[in-house]
């Protein structure tokens, strides 16, 4: 695991921009894995300008997102569906066929999804505070596919803000590929600002490899850069 530490947020982005787009020279076809959330709002406007400015062309690259809500519509504007579209997809020149995001509640939903899920050059993650990857929640096994999940009380509460602040207007469920289907891309990119992250990023890094935080499994990925604040930094012994 490779760890580069940033100032600030604006200056993980760009360095999580330079190697998204190492990726994306020397593959014109590239598979992009994807996650929503506020990490990756930085690098997507990187993403975005670099497009305008110099013509990065996203028309045969492929992309497969990590997770989605069950139980609210593909367009309503908390969907992971939507975010995609409105900070990355519709800014780009990428073919909307070849943009995939989960969806569905069933263990078939589920399983097609994985299936699809093929050759990902680079998986894109956020981390949660309680060190979930996608939305594999801790106690979740290592070698799980894409699957249906239970979201605990901690997550729920970290994505109130996306619901007026209110829990209860927060879905109860997603679906999210698993930590094995993760750990099959040929490189991980993990991100992480602010303080409220540290303890995550430290069990991550320092602690033992353990379900208790599922972010720890990237210690055995072969390829894994990991880019933070020193905020989400704090915590780490050196
Ligand atoms: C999102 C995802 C989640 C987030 C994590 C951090 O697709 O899979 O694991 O990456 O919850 O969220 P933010 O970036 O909003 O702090």
């Amino acid at each position: 695991m490779k760890v580069l530490v940033t100032k600030d947020y604006d200056e993980l982005s760009k360095e999580a921009f330079k190697v998204m787009k190492d990726v994306l020279d020397a593959n014109e076809a590239a598979v992009l894995g994807l996650a929503t959330g506020s990490s990756p709002e930085g690098l997507y406007a990187e993403m975005v300008e670099d497009h305008k400015a110099n013509g990065t062309s996203y028309k045969d690259v492929v992309t497969y997102n990590l997770d989605e809500y069950v139980g609210i519509d593909r367009n309503d504007p908390q969907s992971y569906y939507t975010f995609m579209n409105d900070h990355l997809f519709k800014h780009i020149d990428i073919d909307p066929d070849n943009t995939h995001v989960p969806y569905g509640d069933t263990a078939e939903d589920a399983k097609k999804y994985d299936d699809e899920v093929k050759g990902v050059d680079i998986q894109l993650l956020g981390i949660g505070r309680n060190g979930h990857i996608g939305f594999n929640e801790p106690g979740t096994p290592f070698d799980e596919r894409t699957h249906i999940v239970e979201l605990t009380e901690s997550t729920r509460d970290a994505n109130k803000r996306f619901f007026d602040n209110d829990i209860n207007k927060v879905p109860t469920h997603a679906i999210s590929q698993g930590i094995g289907t993760v750990m099959d891309a040929k490189k991980v990119l993990l991100i992480a600002n602010g303080e409220d992250k540290a303890d995550a990023i430290k069990a991550m890094i320092e602690g033992p490899l353990s379900i208790d935080c599922p972010a720890s499994v990237l210690q055995n990925h072969p390829d894994c850069i990991v880019i933070i604040d020193e905020a989400a930094a704090s915590k780490l012994s050196h």
